[in-house]
């Protein structure tokens, strides 16, 4: 009997196993056919490990030292990369998009999966409502927020929309500013307000190269370019190139005018050190499913206590006006990612905060500093402390458009199997993230910056 042709995707891009045998799926990449023989090669050395088997390793022990010298310890984070299963057919530098759950985290979730499946609904009706709020208060303390000020949502997308549509101090006439730096969907939903409240919508550009004052003087002269301003977008740090603003100071000269800032902190907890309150903000939207290592689908949204008026309640909520529960109406959701997220806020201070911030630095710097001077590569984002942390972009010069920037994706990947992302948005043109995590060893940013001066080079 003939058998059906199995098909299914192996981890590299364009690459499928049919019956067990490798293929390929829609392109020959830059580099054509040894390109994919290496890719091949690694495809076909499937891991042995278990998630169960990697959760059941020793505890880690707490790094200790100056930071500086623990974050380039091979030894130590070779521990902590164990912890995480990770395919080794590539090498992934695209942890910009979500955040792989280590070992244990990801056995919890199984676990928790396991459990509420088994008990079903009475699970959902008798004890999910505790567990939920006791997970919520974990986040609150992680974040340095009061529990009141927190709600747990299915991301930082559905916190910072609801924020933004459901701000009711608007009026016909007044302004709403964001900057091109800004994540896509939220300026969206910063569009959807011209037609939602009658109110104009200002784009801004942040200035290439960027630097804190720049930028902060970019953002103060525009606000005074638009007295009708009344709500400004802020990101942190953002997706495009990796830099952060400072958020504070911007925040504190918006209020100054007479102007609110929602702030999108979707990358910065996890990324490096904060706290809610080093934002000066009063209303953020942030992920858990980034660099905390929870599972996908968990996010929180923070209106700073004594604000829950100026935002309204969920259309469809007729819960407490004094709740922030009422301005997030999710429905039925998944029980067992937010019952994993204790876990996953416990195995990233199993590390600490400061070590972890700094090793992901530590692994940006690593390679942007050996490729910084290189002529013919951009990078777009400053090296002093507080600009930036794990994400940098890099544009090889004059390459702005969106195929050129596939194609150093493309070649990066076929050539040197270190997988990237093209990212565009970017005033000044489109450009190549890279985002290094915990599961990366300083080889690999070594490997990334050996590749990019040949890529230089050849022009
Ligand atoms: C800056 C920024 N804001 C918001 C989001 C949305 O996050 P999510 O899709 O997890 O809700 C992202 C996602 O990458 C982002 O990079």
């Amino acid at each position: 009997m003939l058998g059906r042709r199995v098909r299914r995707p192996c981890a590299s891009p364009g690459l499928w196993y049919i019956n067990g045998m490798l293929t390929r799926r829609s392109f020959i990449g830059a580099s054509g056919m040894a390109g994919l023989a290496m890719a091949t090669a690694r495809c076909s050395n499937p891991q042995s490990d278990t998630t169960e088997s990697l959760a059941e390793l020793p505890p880690l022990d707490q790094p200790n030292g100056p930071l500086a010298q623990v974050a380039g310890d091979e030894t130590y984070w070779g521990r902590v990369a164990a912890r995480y299963r990770v395919t080794p057919e590539y090498t992934n530098m695209e942890a910009g998009y979500f955040g792989v759950m280590a070992a244990p985290v990801l056995a919890e979730f199984h676990r928790q999966i396991d459990r509420v499946n088994y008990q079903s609904s009475y699970y959902a009706r008798r004890v999910w409502d505790d567990e939920f709020e006791a997970a919520r208060d974990r986040v609150a303390r992680f974040l340095g927020a009061a529990p009141e000020e927190i709600v747990l949502t299915r991301g930082a997308t559905e916190a910072l929309q609801r924020l933004i549509v459901q701000y009711n101090k608007l009026r016909p006439g007044d302004e709403v500013m964001y900057a091109d730096l800004d994540y896509g969907a939220m300026q969206y939903a910063m569009n959807a307000l011209a037609d939602l409240k009658g109110v104009t919508v200002v784009r801004i550009d942040l200035p290439e190269p960027a630097t804190a004052d720049a930028v902060l003087r970019t953002y103060e002269e525009a606000l005074d370019a638009h007295p009708k301003a009344r709500l400004l977008l802020l990101t942190d740090l953002n997706n495009k190139t990796g830099l952060i603003i400072p958020v504070r100071e911007i925040t504190a000269a918006a209020r100054a005018r007479g102007v609110d800032t929602i702030v999108d902190a979707a990358h910065s907890f996890g990324q490096y050190e904060l706290t809610i309150d080093d934002l000066g903000a009063d209303f953020v939207g942030l992920n858990l499913h980034k660099w905390l290592g929870a599972p996908l689908g968990a996010g929180a949204m923070y209106i700073k206590q004594g604000r829950l008026p100026d935002i309204d309640r969920m259309l469809g909520d007729d819960g407490p006006l004094d709740r922030i529960e009422s301005r997030m109406h999710t429905g039925t959701t998944n029980f067992a990612t937010f019952l994993t997220v204790p876990t996953a806020l416990d195995f990233h201070d199993s590390i600490g905060s400061a070590y972890k911030a700094a090793r992901v630095r530590y692994l940006r710097d690593r390679w942007v500093s050996a490729v910084r001077g290189t002529p013919g590569v951009d990078i777009l984002t400053p090296d002093d402390a507080g600009s930036v942390a794990a994400i940098t972009s890099f544009r090889l010069h004059g390459r702005t458009g969106k195929e050129e920037n596939q194609a150093i994706v493309q070649e990066l990947f076929d050539r040197y199997q270190l997988f990237t992302v093209w990212r565009t948005g970017v005033a000044h043109g489109d450009c190549v993230r890279v985002t290094p995590a915990l599961y990366n060893s300083s080889s690999d940013a070594d490997r990334l910056a050996a590749a990019l001066k040949e890529m230089a080079a050849r022009g």
